[in-house]
């Protein structure tokens, strides 16, 4: 991000001149209290939103020259954990995390061992057929997590995604990413959880007004 500032209407200046670069294969936190930004600052690099000013690049492109097929691209090697999760209500937990494999043309039915796994994994292995709404709000967040992951992304960003769970989940989703992350996968974990911040020690951005204020551990 080069000079990054994004302007709601009548909200000016939600991020404010913005400039960082996260290398490929870095594992980064962005940090700061409520309504700093984080979030917004994430749906920038997912490209769901447009800034005001300044200038972006994704993968070595210019993030708002692609061509749709592009974009479609560079969608399909994002996975995103939102905050409110986005799970599909009508769909068994099995199928929303199979979604990405279906989305990409893979064949679901060969990936199947692997979805029951990953379903374990977080926590949720006697779950596959339950319907979102019989979930938890941790086991919602998690069943996101598995989502966003099945693709093995290249670029994860994920959305305050230890916020409903107790810690020792918290630690063991943030251990699942840093697996992906030796695998290749750029993470991008957005918190304002300080024992995270403190029990890991990757590079943390802090978000303060829209500002980028001191970095807590430079980015590499
Ligand atoms: N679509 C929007 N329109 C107007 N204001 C918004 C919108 N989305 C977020 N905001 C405001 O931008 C600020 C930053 O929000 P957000 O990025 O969600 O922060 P954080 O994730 O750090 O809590 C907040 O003051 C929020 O109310
Ligand atoms: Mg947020």
């Amino acid at each position: 991000m080069d000079q990054v500032t994004v302007d709601y209407p009548a909200r000016p200046g939600i991020i404010r001149d913005v400039s960082l670069n996260l290398p490929a294969g870095s594992f980064t936190f962005v940090t700061g209290p409520s309504g700093a930004g984080k979030t917004t600052l994430l749906k920038l690099m997912f490209l769901g939103l447009k800034p005001s000013a300044g200038r972006l690049q994704i993968f070595g492109r210019n993030a708002y020259d692609l061509s749709r097929d592009q974009k479609a691209y560079v969608r399909s090697r994002l996975g995103v954990v939102f905050q409110d999760f986005r799970l599909i209500d009508h769909m068994s937990i099995y199928d929303n995390v199979a979604l990405p494999l279906r989305v990409t043309g893979k064949d679901v039915k060969s990936e199947r061992d692997y979805v029951q796994e990953l379903l374990y994994w977080v926590g949720l292995g006697d779950y596959a057929n339950a319907k979102p709404e019989e979930l938890s709000g941790g086991q919602k967040q998690r069943a996101a997590i598995a989502r966003a992951v099945i693709n093995r992304p290249a670029l994860l960003l994920a959305d305050e995604p230890t916020g409903n769970v107790d810690d020792g989940i918290g630690l063991k989703l943030i251990r699942l990413f840093e697996e992906l992350n030796k695998l290749g996968t750029t993470v991008v974990v957005a918190t304002h959880s300080e024992s995270l911040l403190q029990r890991f020690e990757y590079p943390a951005i802090r978000l303060d007004g829209g500002r980028l204020a001191v970095r807590e551990r430079d980015v590499a």
